[in-house]
């Protein structure tokens, strides 16, 4: 059996990974995954390179955005790719993330379905129109003109 390429092209960590070549650029172009390049301009990834694509699709599935996924790859050394115990660690804080974002849903949803079918959209009345109303608890009118 011949041992595996030490680097891959495009079209083979594409194929690999199950990404398109052209999210692989934009990766790329965002400072997510880095190539080196042939005398004829060729890109060129090592072998690494596949955890890391796999590491970005993973955290991108749980909705983390691009600039936070990469300022966590920062922390890898140089050539190293993401191991267990790196996921691990990314993980746990982003379950803590997910989780607030998972109640901020289940409220907006609670809040929305006063909306479905009513159409109003009032400043007075709509909690999604108006979300935490402050100036409400100092009563009715332009509070801001009265108090000052
Ligand atoms: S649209 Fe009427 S309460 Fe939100």
């Amino acid at each position: 059996m011949s041992e595996p390429p030490a680097e891959l092209t495009i079209g083979e960590l594409a194929q690999r990974s199950g990404v398109a070549t052209s999210a692989l650029r934009f990766y790329e172009r965002q400072g997510l995954i880095s190539s080196r390049r042939t005398s004829g301009n060729q890109r060129r990834y090592p072998r690494a390179m596949l955890r890391v694509v796999a590491f970005v699709r993973a955290s991108h599935h749980l909705g983390i955005p691009l600039e936070v996924i990469g300022g966590v790859l920062d922390f890898l050394p140089e050539g190293a790719a993401p191991d267990q115990a790196f996921w691990q660690r990314a993980s746990q804080c982003w379950s803590t993330e997910l989780n607030q974002r998972i109640e901020k849903l289940e409220c907006l949803r609670d809040r929305f379905t006063e909306c479905i079918g009513c159409g109003c959209l009032s400043f007075e009345q709509c909690v999604l129109v108006n979300p935490g109303d402050v100036l409400a608890a100092q009563g009715p009118g332009p509070a801001r003109l009265i108090n000052d």
